[in-house]
């Protein structure tokens, strides 16, 4: 069965990739390359004895994206990851952010209707939540006005899906990630920023690396256990493992209602310095870091409640905060062909 996967050389789509095809799924990629590098598939290649096609181009050209699936019609699902992440470049850049999240998603939505391809799980964020009333949140918490452009392309996508299951044959499964890090095993593949990171993990393993001077830990006066912001950090391969069910409940007709929401997260809340120190303890090395002040925007605790997605997609999160910030260190070093032993 072939699966469309936009963004598959990205982050999260690469480690999708990888388990789709161990599972058995015939795999092709779009990507633009925006935020990726092509490589990345020699690297999925490697991992998996299978190489993935990868078509690359902008699923924000219409006439090209339904070109693309004129030649696709026999596709049984997509799992749309492509799009821009940055909280801080879509403040600055708001126009540039709906233009490419949200027209590529009206693009490919319109393409399935007109080729019939019945099923689509979307990339979606925990950031649609806000900052929730309750905690562990769950998927039925209130929708809070977006803090950002990105967030808002998020819930403007949710809107577009939950409009579009209501009249057309197509399915969706929406899947709300907390804060995936980490890396695969192998270290062949693993989370690479364009420039200076702005997510945690990948600022603690470059600065780790020397690449970066310090790490600036931003607040440390929030109502959370040692006053460092609180999220639940998610390992990357057990979100990809996710969507592998997801696709699998898709085309075995097991889905409930035309869209289902799920929250991707492990359940547990750790703060910044928790992750600190447990990079530290798996390195065996100090990291030089300073506290200043919060960064605008950011909320000051959020962690998931997984109930809902343990029992009904049967998946559950199962690496820990070591494991997690393990396999992202062994990535870095890989990636840079360096190794960084403790003194
Ligand atoms: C946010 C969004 C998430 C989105 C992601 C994309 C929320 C709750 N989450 O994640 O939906 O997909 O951006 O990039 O809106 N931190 C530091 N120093 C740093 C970097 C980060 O202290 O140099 C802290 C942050 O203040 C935060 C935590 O580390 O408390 C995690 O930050 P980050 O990795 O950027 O992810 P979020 O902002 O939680």
């Amino acid at each position: 069965m072939k699966i469309l996967v936009t963004g598959g050389t990205g982050f999260i789509g690469s480690h999708t990739v990888v388990e789709l095809q161990n599972r058995g799924y015939q795999v092709v990629i779009v990507d633009n390359l925006s935020n990726s590098d092509a490589k990345i598939v020699d690297s999925i290649e490697k991992i998996t004895g299978t190489r993935p096609t990868l078509e690359v181009f902008d699923l924000v050209d219409r006439d090209k994206t339904a070109d693309f699936f004129k030649r696709h019609n026999d596709l049984k699902g997509i799992i749309h990851f492509a799009a821009f992440k940055a909280v801080g470049e879509s403040v600055q850049f708001p126009l540039k952010y709906y233009r490419n999240n949200l027209d590529s998603l009206v693009n490919i939505l319109e393409a399935m209707k007109e080729n019939n391809i019945p099923n689509f799980v979307f990339s979606s964020s925990c950031t649609v939540y806000g900052q929730p009333e309750e905690l562990p949140v769950s998927e039925n918490a209130p929708i809070q006005k977006a803090e950002s452009p990105y967030g808002n392309t998020k819930q403007i996508s949710e809107e577009i899906i939950t409009d579009t299951v209501k009249v057309t044959d197509i399915h969706a499964i929406a899947l709300r990630y907390f804060n995936p890090i980490g890396a695969h095993e192998s270290a062949l593949i693993g989370e690479l920023p364009i420039g200076v990171p702005n997510n945690l993990v990948p600022f603690i393993t470059q600065t780790a690396i020397g690449l970066r001077q310090q790490l600036s830990v931003f607040g440390e006066d929030y109502h959370t256990h040692d006053g460092t912001a609180v999220r639940d950090y998610i390992h990357v391969v057990d979100l990809a493992k996710a969507h592998v069910v997801a696709i699998d409940r898709m085309v075995n007709h097991k889905m409930k209602k035309p869209l289902e929401i799920f929250n991707l997260g492990t359940g547990i809340g750790y703060s910044v310095l928790d992750v600190i120190n447990a990079f530290e303890k798996v390195s065996g090395l100090k990291l030089n870091y300073k506290i200043v002040a919060r960064r605008e925007g950011d909320i000051e605790k959020v962690w998931a409640n997984p109930d809902f997605s343990n029992r009904e997609l049967g998946w559950k999160a199962e690496r820990n905060l070591e494991e997690m910030v393990n396999s992202a260190w062994k990535w870095e070093q890989t990636f840079r062909g360096k190794t960084i032993k403790p003194e």
